[in-house]
């Protein structure tokens, strides 16, 4: 979908992006168990993200503080991915409709898999280990 397609002119957008442009988090990558990298946010494994009730399904939550957003693709399967845009590191902004938001240059990534939806992004945003422990997503 394109901006216009969400009501959105480019100069929004632009303005938009210039206000998240400066609140890039910087997260160090750490060898996840198959052997992929995943972006460690602040904290330690068993932190509470959030409580799996506040993360709607089809979509997500954007977690500033941790730089994480987690998603709900189908009921009861949660996702965790970096935050930060892989195109210039902007964060990203929203969730809808299935796909994670970055309105700096309006680049969209899947909630199943962090892939990029619409460029000009090129990367995956990276994905974020996380576990389900009682009623919430905590990191593994
Ligand atoms: S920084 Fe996200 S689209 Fe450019």
């Amino acid at each position: 979908m394109t901006a216009a397609g969400r009501g959105i002119d480019r100069r929004g957008l632009v303005r938009a992006g210039a206000g998240v442009a400066g609140a890039a988090v910087v997260a160090p990558a750490v060898a996840a168990c198959g052997g992929e990298e995943v972006s460690a946010p602040s904290g330690s494994p068993g932190d509470v993200l959030v409580a799996t009730g506040e993360v709607p399904v089809g979509g997500g939550v954007i977690l500033d503080d941790q730089g994480v957003v987690v998603t709900q693709p189908t009921a009861g399967e949660f996702k965790a991915f970096s935050s930060t845009c892989t195109h210039r590191s902007c964060q990203v902004t929203r969730v809808e409709e299935g796909s994670i938001v970055c309105l700096c240059h309006n680049s969209l990534f899947s909630v199943a898999d962090g892939s990029v939806q619409e460029g000009p992004a090129d990367e995956p945003l990276p994905a974020v280990a996380v576990d389900v422990a009682g009623d919430d997503v905590v990191l593994a």
